[in-house]
């Protein structure tokens, strides 16, 4: 993700004279730095620049592949050239190195997964939508579940100093539920943070490879526990005095939400609050909400909301003082805060 949003993304990038240029190149920018970060290319000069000679040797690579992807990736001002070597730019050290403040390399490794399924994207809209969800596709693929786990793991990283500003948590709040909560890092953050909270992660068994290690790792295996299965089959527990649904509503159709977020309600202590992350339809799509929602048409057939459609079902489910926050940079969405 970026972290400002050019008046360019999106825009054609071929000339006039040729517009090939507008489909060739971002296909060999997207493929190249892919490549960097499942090569660990950019891991690889981490603690400072090497020659092509010495990166080959460290990504376990030929030169001459080494060479002609690091001349690219110079052109495309993901690495720059120091005399004899080659090191990475504080953007990609920033973005896709273990020294920058969030590393996606896991969106790398998962676009690799999504390009494949990309090639079926004419397919998807002659039907209108997918012949296979990517919740089918993680059953017939396990090692889709925790590639996807961890990228959104990346996003959850950046998104949990703005949750923890403005999530307020009531003293007397215990039970946290994290529908959809797949990595844990969420649940895991706030525990942390509120030593009175337990939590609940509901997600399906795919999500959920690689949470109870995690949970193990930061020494809350007593406070949170997993319930694997559906949103709609699984067991939510005790009521709950704080809601996470981050994430989520995308992955589900509108009537689906309505009945989620009916649920969550009825499920909740009085004075509890229910937070919603989203990436909201606006009325003018702009060009990566518009892209955003091609990609859920084809992995799960779903769409973005807009910001009424939450309003009109939290409503109906009775919660009240709704309150919208759009977070910076835009691309990192919106949160929704409802109280019961
Ligand atoms: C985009 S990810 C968001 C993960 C996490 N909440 C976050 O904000 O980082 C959506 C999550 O919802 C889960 N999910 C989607 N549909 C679901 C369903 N019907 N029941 C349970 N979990 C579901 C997916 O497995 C995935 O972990």
């Amino acid at each position: 993700m970026h972290r400002t949003h050019p008046a360019h993304l999106g825009q054609p990038t071929g000339s006039a004279e040729l517009a090939m240029l507008d489909v060739y190149m971002p296909m060999m920018k997207s493929s190249a730095i892919i490549s960097a970060g499942r090569l660990g290319l950019f891991e690889a000069l981490v603690d400072g620049p090497l020659t092509a000679e010495e990166l080959a040797g460290k990504i376990a690579s030929s030169l001459r592949g080494t060479s002609t992807l690091v001349d690219f990736l110079v052109a495309i001002g993901y690495l720059e050239k120091r005399g004899d070597a080659f090191a990475n730019t504080a953007s990609t050290q920033r973005w896709f190195t273990s020294a920058g403040q969030v590393d996606y390399t896991p969106g790398l490794l998962w676009t690799h997964e999504s390009w494949s399924m990309m090639a079926n994207l004419a397919e998807t809209i002659r039907k209108g939508e997918p012949e296979k969800t990517l919740w089918e596709a993680m059953v017939e693929k396990p090692h889709l579940g925790p590639l996807f786990s961890s990228y959104m793991g990346a996003f959850a990283a950046d998104l949990g100093p703005d949750l923890l500003r403005f999530v307020p948590v009531q003293p007397g709040y215990r039970r946290l539920l994290d529908l959809g909560g797949s990595h844990g890092l969420h649940s895991i953050r706030f525990c942390r943070q509120y030593p009175q909270l337990d939590a609940l992660i509901v997600d399906m068994p795919s999500a959920l490879t690689k949470t109870g290690p995690e949970i193990e790792k930061a020494g809350l295996s007593g406070r949170i526990a997993l319930s694997p299965g559906t949103l709609q089959e699984s067991d939510w527990g005790a009521p709950a005095d704080l809601v996470f649904y981050l994430s989520v509503a995308h992955n589900h159709s509108a009537d689906e939400n309505r009945a989620a977020i009916r649920q969550i309600g009825e499920s909740m202590n009085p004075g509890g609050l229910l937070v919603i992350h989203e990436y909201l339809a606006e009325t003018s799509l702009d060009a990566m909400n518009a892209a955003f929602r091609l990609t859920l048409l084809l992995e799960t057939g779903t769409q973005t909301h807009r910001h009424e459609d939450y309003c009109a079902w939290l409503t109906a489910a009775g919660f009240s003082a709704i309150e919208r926050i759009d977070l910076e940079p835009r691309e990192k969405g919106s949160l929704i805060l409802a109280r019961r």
